[in-house]
């Protein structure tokens, strides 16, 4: 699926959680739950301000990460979605974690519009949920994927991550057995490889940092289980069956415009690029003082953008029209040309970067600027 030219994407940021996780650098706040409304009543505030500068569009997609989303009420999720303009057709989603997810709160964001879950499973092993700081348990996924189907949300993912060090692959294969060996698979899969971010717990434990044969292996074993039970990749880390890609991400990967609203919420237009401050206090502490809570911004340049455009765009399947006149024989095992246009295999997808650099130097901008598809 790709996103039409007139879509326009708005990202809600929840920083809230119960427990912060082992390996994760998103801006998040741990026993600051009072502060809900308040931030609510912030995001709204911001939400105005663009308004009244003409950059908020009826939004082809919404999207709420966090964070932890579920951990807000119904009554204020939906104070937010309430005011931000839909298109006709608009994929809402909103991020859960297990814990939240009661009947009533599923039942909840499905009356008020939401069309999309995406639920952090991670894993289902006890001690790799153990390891990776999470607080929900991993026995419940089916019961758990049953109760979503009967909430009768149009569309959902589970995500997982792979590469923790007490994982081995009889984990993993459990694990994708409790997602998808029922009647109520997630019609979408996200799973990312562990990343090592800076200033988390893991980072500082060296002994716990992932091996990349180990994380090349449980890609090949997880895409290999997902392909047998009819999961299609559609980029580097999300599988789905038919018609169940997420758009939203897919504006991402596709340039298209976004909008960021909330700590730390990141947004494009064309070759702008600008970000909120990353800190809490300070961000509401601006909002309701009526100062800006820009972090930053860049513009990029042309040969930038063309990079970029390249590299998102080699991370999907049908992400890249190529020319044919580029001799491919040095990447030959690592991409193949199709109706799909020029696309990675498993093997390249395991080296995506290595590949992006490589064709980037067998091809001058302006070729490659005519190659790609958006
Ligand atoms: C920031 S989390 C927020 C969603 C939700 N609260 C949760 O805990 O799953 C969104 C997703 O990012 C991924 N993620 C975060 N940090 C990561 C890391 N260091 N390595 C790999 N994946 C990561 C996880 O798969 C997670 O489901």
């Amino acid at each position: 699926m790709r996103a039409a030219s007139d879509s326009f994407g708005i990202y809600v940021h929840i920083p809230f959680c119960a427990q912060r996780c082992d390996y994760c650098a998103f801006v998040t706040y741990v026993g600051v739950d009072d502060l809900h409304e308040r931030y609510v009543n912030a995001v709204l505030r911001e939400l105005g301000v663009h308004q009244e500068k003409g950059l908020v569009r009826p939004a082809s997609s919404i999207y709420f990460g966090g964070g932890t989303p579920s951990r807000l009420s119904l009554e204020l999720l939906g104070a937010i979605l309430g005011a931000l303009p839909q298109a006709p057709v608009c994929e809402i989603t909103v991020e859960i974690n297990p814990e939240d997810a009661s009947d009533e709160f599923l039942a909840g964001l499905v009356a008020m519009g939401v069309n999309r879950f995406s639920v952090g499973i991670q894993s289902t092993a006890a001690h790799v949920l153990k390891e990776l700081g999470r607080v929900h348990r991993g026995d419940d996924v089916t019961t758990l994927a049953k109760r979503i189907h009967d909430s009768g949300v149009a569309s959902w993912s589970m995500d997982l991550i792979i590469g923790a060090k007490s994982e081995r692959d009889e984990d993993l294969l459990a694990t994708l057995e409790s997602l998808v060996g029922h009647e109520h698979q997630p019609p979408h899969v996200s799973c990312y490889l562990l990343s090592v971010e800076k200033g988390t717990p893991l980072s500082a434990d060296p002994t716990r940092h992932p091996d990349d044969d180990v994380l090349a292996h449980r890609y090949e074993l997880l895409d290999g289980y997902l392909a047998e039970h009819g999961y299609a990749w559609y980029e580097l880390s999300n599988w789905s069956q038919p018609g169940h890609e997420s758009r939203h991400n897919q504006l991402y990967w596709s340039q298209t415009p976004y909008l960021g609203l909330g700590v730390g919420a990141h947004s494009a237009e064309g070759p702008r690029r600008w970000w909120n401050i990353a800190n809490l206090t300070t961000y509401l502490e601006r909002i309701e003082h009526n100062e800006s809570v820009l972090g930053g911004e860049e513009v990029l340049d042309d040969s930038t953008r063309s990079f970029e455009k390249l590299a998102l765009g080699l991370r999907r399947r049908g992400g890249l029209v190529w020319p044919q006149e580029v001799d491919l024989t040095k990447l030959a095992g690592y991409v193949v040309e199709s109706e799909d246009g020029l696309v990675l295999t498993r093997s390249g997808r395991l080296i995506a970067n290595e590949i992006t650099h490589q064709l980037d130097a067998l091809v001058g901008p302006s070729t490659k600027r005519a190659g790609s598809d958006h």
